[in-house]
Parts: C-alpha cells; structure tokens; sequence
C-alpha cells in the first residue's frame, strides 16, 4: 500500500437521507400535552422525520454513504476505511459500519467500525479518520452518521419526544495533495462526571434487560434539558474559540457555522457570544428535530448541494453531546 503522506485531507463528498414520515408538533399534540406553541418556541422545532417500521438505522446510513460515495465520483470500492458514529446501532454487536459495509457490498479487507460519542459522534469520527488518513494508508474514508433515535424515545413522555428526529449523514474524506485545504483543526474533550444528565440506563451491561428495565421504562432516553441546555452554550462558545485560534483564524473569517441541531435558543446564544451573524449560520433544526450526531452532516449535505460555501470558504462545526462530549472542527472548503 503506498504510505506517502497527504498534505490534506477534503471533504470530497457529501449526502444525506431522512426518512419519508413527517411527524409535525401538532401530530405530536394528539399523543402527548404538548401544542405547536410549546414545542416551536422552547426548541425551534416544528417536525421531523421517523423512520418506517423495519427501516434500520444501517439502512439510513446506507442511502447517506451512497450519495456521498456518488458526489465524491468514488465507488464503494474506492473506500478504505468506514466509520459509523450511532446511539442506535442496528444491534449491540457487531458494529453498524459492518452490516454497511456488507450493504455497500465493498472489500472485507478494509477496517470498518462504530463510534460512539452522542450528538459529538461526527465530530469525533472527522478526528479519527483524519488522524488514521493522516499517516497516508487511507486514502478514502467513509464517515456516516446514522440515528434512529425514535426507537430509543419514550412517546409517553412530552419533555423528550418531542426533541428528535431520525436521520443519516456521512462524508467521504479523501487525501489531498492540496495545501490548507481541507479539515485545518480539531478540537475534541469529554466530561464523564454527570453521565444520568444525558443517558439511556438500560441495554446495555450495567442494566441488562429485564422484565422490571421495560415496565420502568429504564430502557427509553432520559434527559435533564435544563442542565444539558446550560452545559451546551458553554461549551459550544469555548469549543468553537478554541479551534479557531489553534487554526489562528478569528470567528469573523469563518463564512458558515455549522452548530449541532439540539435547540435553536442553544444556537442563537452561542452564535451571539460568538458574534457570528444569524446569516451566516446553517439552522435546519424545524425540519427534523434533533438527530443527534446526523445533525452536522445532513445540514453539511445541505449547503454543499444547496450551494451556500464556495471554494475556499472557512466553515466551523461544532457539536456536544451526551457523555458529556464535544468538538469542533474548522474546514477549508
Ligand atoms: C428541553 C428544553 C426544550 C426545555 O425547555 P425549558 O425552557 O428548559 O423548559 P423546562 O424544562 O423548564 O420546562 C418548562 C415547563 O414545560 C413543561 N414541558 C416540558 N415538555 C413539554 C412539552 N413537550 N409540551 C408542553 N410542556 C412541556 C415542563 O413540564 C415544565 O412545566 P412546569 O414548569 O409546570 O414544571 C430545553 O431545556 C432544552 O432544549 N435543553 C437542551 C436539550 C438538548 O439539547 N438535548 C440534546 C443534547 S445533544
């Protein structure tokens, strides 16, 4: 294999895929107390996608990975590395990124695994596929994001499922020869100490599944909104600073910020602190709620093919998540 160094690693291509159900806030209002009112002004919220029974949350990567397989001018063979960041894998084990590679039906020669870091996953796995690209033995990386965070949502309770959606983003990188192109920095960090703020506590070993996890209803997501939304437009603000200056730029040169899509309050904040003008953030947060860590890369796959960066553009991406987690990625398209 030919080891030699990229200058850079780009973004060569992009996609998205959301299933066909649209769930409005008013579908919501008719299963919970909860009103359009409530869910589109604490939120942003207005509907989101939900998958089809039987639609995996492979199945969503799959579409995702084929259409930035296909906008990078790659086939699935060309992919040398497949990363697949979830809070819902297909099943425990083994890992989405091999039931997709089998999908993708590509070469059983290449690594291919899961990632989980929450809502920071895409993030994270920008950072690891670069770092492992970085020493020139990949040439071709798929990372998907894939969520079908409806299946781990308690529709009884109005506090958090009203807040998610499903959905699949993925990126294919590939090793550029280019200079200061392409992923210019990555900062990533974790804070452990609080992991029932954000969490799912059955399923996994801690609390196998039992007849008493499903009647508590131990195996649905849990969430203390309040705390996480303090904890987010904290660290979003530091995050995003933080690798603007290890890239030395300033938030005035970046032309696009791509937040995570959690909460528009979250993001408006932040952008404020950050002086970063509304028109130059990407919001899609009415149309699919939270999908958790496809949120970057759908809305990634929107300005691409909807033709909001040019060449050269500084975008800045910034996530945080259960955990918890957080990253922030500066891209020179
Ligand atoms: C969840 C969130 C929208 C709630 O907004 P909030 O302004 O903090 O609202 P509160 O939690 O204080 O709830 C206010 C009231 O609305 C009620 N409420 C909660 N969900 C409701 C719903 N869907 N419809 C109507 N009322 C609702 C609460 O019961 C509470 O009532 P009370 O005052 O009588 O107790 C907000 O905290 C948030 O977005 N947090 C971050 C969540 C997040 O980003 N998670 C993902 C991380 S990746």
């Amino acid at each position: 294999m030919n080891s030699k160094r990229p200058n850079s690693i780009i973004i060569k291509g992009t996609g998205k895929y959301v299933p066909e159900r649209i769930v409005t806030n008013d579908d919501l209002s008719k299963i919970v107390d909860t009103s359009d009112e409530w869910i589109f002004g604490r939120s942003g919220i207005k509907r989101r996608r939900i998958a089809a029974d039987g639609e995996t949350t492979s199945d969503m990567a799959l579409k995702a990975s084929k259409a930035a397989i296909e906008s990078a001018g790659l086939t699935p063979h060309d992919i040398d590395l497949v990363i697949v960041t979830t809070v819902n894998p297909d099943m425990l084990f083994p890992s989405t990124a091999c039931i997709l590679q089998a999908k993708l039906g590509i070469r059983n020669n290449i690594p291919c695994f899961d990632l989980e870091a929450a809502c920071s996953g895409f993030v994270y796995g920008m950072e690891v596929a670069t770092s492992m690209m970085a020493s020139g033995r990949y040439k071709n990386a798929l990372v998907v994001s894939s969520e079908k965070m409806s299946s781990m949502l308690d529709w009884k309770d109005r506090s958090t499922c009203v807040l998610f959606g499903d959905g699949s983003g993925a990126v294919v990188l590939a090793a550029s020869g280019e200079e200061n192109a392409g992923i210019l920095g990555n900062v990533l960090g974790a804070d452990g100490s609080d992991t029932a703020m954000l969490c799912m506590p059955a399923g996994g070993s801690a609390m196998p599944p039992s007849e008493r996890t499903v009647r508590e209803g131990l195996h649905y997501l849990k969430m203390d909104g309040r705390e996480v939304f303090k904890h987010a437009v904290r660290i979003m603000q530091e995050k995003a600073l933080e690798v603007l200056d290890l890239c030395g730029v300033s938030a005035e040169d970046v032309a696009l910020l791509i937040p995570h899509q959690a909460n528009t309050r979250i993001i408006e904040t932040v952008a404020k602190r950050l002086k970063i003008p509304s028109e130059k953030v990407y919001v899609n947060i009415e149309n699919y709620g939270n999908t958790s860590s496809a949120s970057i890369p759908i809305a990634l796959d929107e300005v691409v093919r909807g033709g909001k960066v040019r060449k050269g553009d500084l975008v800045l991406l910034v996530a945080f998540g259960a955990g918890l987690t957080w990253g922030a990625t500066l891209v020179r398209f």
